[in-house]
């Protein structure tokens, strides 16, 4: 019987990174993963793929609307699907095949199976009808999340979706219905509205992207609805009928009322996630769960049971991969003795769509409901030299710093390139850095980024080019 230090569940960005952290810190490895490539949602129905759709449809509208007024004049580019799903694809192996390199590289064995946690030190792992048990010393679930469903509503990845049906889809639906005006719905729904569809998004809040900062989310919501998005929110779903046609959605006000039906060719369900624990046999071993199913953990990410530990999306927190990638190094450490740990104050969130919108740390409305005394500070890339010789001068930036102090306690930003800018705010604020230290650090001219140095400016009221 084999045995080792850790044995991982999943290999997803959470699992596989929790693998070679272990491996480098001297632990001899295996990592359970039960679907036929390495990278879980991530790297083959998650990140990537939809990041690889998401650029070649920003070329193709590039291609179509932007390129003749800067003198370069082309024919109207033509969509061939069937290439543009081999480059998405193109570019999941390369990740997956990365991932079994780094496997190889750091000694790790890949055992493909079902993991299943039979107590303390020992993982029954199962394929194709055979079953081998190995015991190890330590054990991390990193097993990730599922798509929530909707009661009534059948997902059958053809005409009803979720987003791993909305990242293959055989060709451009006509009319493509959102349920979920969340990072997937806007993300999904700019890839197919940019190919072509006409792209309607339901929500059930009286707002979109709840959970980011609400100035930010209004500017997004009409930056939107120029693009061509329709959206309905403050409604739901409560089913939807299929005839040979099109489909039908029933929407009803969320506070109730009058129904109407809309037709459309696709529905797209993306109306968050849910933690997966299916298999592992957590309650027999003695795994809890918390009241949503997460499976709970302490300070260290230790479960109820010793020995075992979990991280990602299958623990409480948001469901991003950084955030799992992490807390896979964190625990490694801390299995190894040493002191790992993860600042959920400073992770940030993307969403990249045309134009992106990222943000770190607190929203003006979390400091609000805190009594948070705090000053803000604003630049548009209306008034960035950069953006204005480009001609993408959509969007700001917004900082929110500590009243008293000056500590910035929340960054957001909404323009081209914005998920690349988080990151100066995200070390600034590791750093515990002032709004008055952004401020005084040379940005290089001319860039995106001097925007925020001018929205750090700004929280003291001196803001140079406004
Ligand atoms: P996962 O990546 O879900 O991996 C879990 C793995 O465990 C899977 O491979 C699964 O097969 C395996 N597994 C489960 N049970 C068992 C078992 N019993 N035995 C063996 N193996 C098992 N996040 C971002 O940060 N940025 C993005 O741009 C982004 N885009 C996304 C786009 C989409 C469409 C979706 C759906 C998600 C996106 N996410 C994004 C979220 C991101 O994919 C997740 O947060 C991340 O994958 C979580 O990592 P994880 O390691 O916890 O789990
Ligand atoms: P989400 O939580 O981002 O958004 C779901 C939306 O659906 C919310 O606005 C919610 O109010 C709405 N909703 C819920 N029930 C509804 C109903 N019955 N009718 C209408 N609206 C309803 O979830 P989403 O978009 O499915 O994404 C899942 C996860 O994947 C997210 O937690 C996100 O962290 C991750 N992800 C991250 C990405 C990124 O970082 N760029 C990209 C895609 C996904």
């Amino acid at each position: 019987m084999a045995t080792y230090d850790l044995v991982v569940i999943g290999t997803g960005p959470g699992g596989y990174v929790c693998a070679v952290r272990a491996s480098q810190l001297g632990m001899k490895v295996a990592v359970v993963e039960k679907n036929a490539t390495l990278g879980g949602t991530c790297l083959n129905v998650g990140c990537m793929p939809s990041k690889a759709l998401l650029h070649a449809s920003e070329m193709f509208e590039e291609a179509g609307h932007s390129f003749a007024k800067m003198g370069v004049s082309v024919s109207s580019p033509k969509l061939d699907l069937p290439s543009m799903m081999n480059f998405k694809q193109q570019g999941i192996d390369g990740n997956v095949k990365g991932v079994e390199f780094l496997m190889k590289k750091n000694k790790i064995d890949v055992l493909k199976g079902t993991g299943k946690i039979l107590g303390t030190g020992k993982v029954e792992v199962s394929a194709d009808g055979k079953s081998q048990v190995v015991e190890t010393k330590n054990i991390v679930i990193a097993t990730g999340s599922d798509i929530a469903r909707l009661k009534g509503i059948e997902i059958d990845e053809k005409r009803i979706v979720s987003s791993t049906g909305a990242l293959s889809l055989e060709k451009v639906p006509g009319r493509l219905l959102v349920i979920g005006a969340g990072v997937i719905g806007l993300e999904l729904g700019s890839v197919w509205r940019r190919l072509g569809s006409e792209v309607m998004v339901v929500e059930f809040l009286d707002r979109i992207l709840p959970g980011m900062d609400g100035e930010i989310a209004k500017q997004f919501q009409r930056i939107l609805e120029k693009q061509g998005f329709a959206f309905k929110l403050g409604s739901k779903v409560t089913g939807v009928e299929a005839n040979s046609k099109a489909l039908l959605a029933k929407i009803e006000p969320a506070a109730g009322g009058a129904a109407e039906t809309i037709e459309a060719d696709v529905v797209l369900v993306c109306i968050g996630r849910t933690p997966y624990t299916d298999g592992l046999g957590l309650k027999e071993a003695g795994v809890a769960l918390d009241p949503r199913g997460r499976i709970q953990i302490d300070p260290h990410f230790a479960t109820s049971l010793k020995g075992v530990y979990a991280i990602g999306d299958v623990v409480a927190g948001p469901m991003l991969a950084h955030k799992a990638e992490d807390e896979g190094v964190a625990v490694a450490e801390i299995i190894a003795g040493q002191a790992g740990h993860v600042n959920y104050d400073v992770i940030p969130g993307v969403v990249y769509t045309t134009p992106e919108v990222s943000s770190v740390g607190k929203t003006e409305e979390e400091l609000k409901q805190a009594g948070t005394a705090y000053t803000v500070g604003k630049f548009p890339f209306t008034a960035n030299g950069r953006s204005k010789v480009n001609q993408t001068t959509d969007g700001f930036v917004k900082i929110l710093a500590d009243a008293k102090t000056d500590r910035v306690l929340g960054v957001h930003i909404i323009g081209i390139e914005a998920g690349e800018m988080i990151h100066e705010a995200c070390v600034l604020m590791e750093f515990g850095g002032s709004a008055e230290d952004l401020a005084r650090t040379c940005h290089a001219h001319p860039t995106r980024s001097e925007a925020v140095k001018e929205a750090a400016l700004a929280v003291g009221k001196r803001a140079i080019h406004m």
